[in-house]
């Protein structure tokens, strides 16, 4: 049976719960995934293949799933590994995918992992979730509040990578 560590960057709470459909979906297809925030620093050596992805604030990944990814290129460099991101600039067009896939860019120039794919899912713009300057800003920007998770797009990329991660 293969094995896939998925690991995730979260402030909010969205992204666990990607992270987790994702999890849950590999299961399901018999797969053993087991599914970790970064800030628990889990070791990807001895599963078969990688997910890592990230929440969003101002352009960038959030700092314990950067790190994370960076600080285990070597091992992640051995082994298949696919990112996603979670977002409020959903990926619908052309454009936004290339604003997108911009978000995760630097990571893949830095960390020197090359990955099979990169996930795009939309996010949440939840206020009760948010600090008060997060919130602020997510007002002057007029941001629609609301989840917008999508999970069935969760599941339709996970059968998609599983067989670009080889498991
Ligand atoms: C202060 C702030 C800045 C954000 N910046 C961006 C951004 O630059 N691009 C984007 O697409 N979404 C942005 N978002 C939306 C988040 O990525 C979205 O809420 C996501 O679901 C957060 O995931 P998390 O709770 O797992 O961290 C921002 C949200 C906040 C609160």
């Amino acid at each position: 049976m293969s094995t896939v560590l998925v690991v995730y960057g979260t402030k909010s709470g969205c992204t666990a719960g990607i992270a987790e459909r994702i999890g849950a979906t590999l299961s399901a297809a018999g797969v053993t995934a087991d599914v970790k925030p970064a800030q628990e620093h889990p070791e990807p050596g001895g599963y078969d293949a990688v997910i890592v992805g990230s929440g969003v604030r101002a352009g960038m990944w959030h700092a314990s799933a950067k790190q994370w990814l960076i600080g285990h290129a070597a091992e992640l460099k051995e082994r298949p590994v696919a990112l996603f991101t979670a977002c409020l600039t959903i990926a619908s067009d052309p454009v936004k995918t290339d604003e997108v896939r911009a978000y995760t860019d630097p990571l893949i120039t830095e960390s020197g992992v090359e990955p099979v794919d990169v996930g795009m899912f939309a996010g949440m713009n939840d206020p009760k979730a948010f600090s008060l300057p997060e919130r602020l800003i997510m007002k002057a920007m007029k941001a629609p509040e609301g989840d917008f998770r999508d999970y069935e797009a969760v599941d339709a990329w996970v059968r998609d990578v599983m067989g670009k991660l080889g498991v």
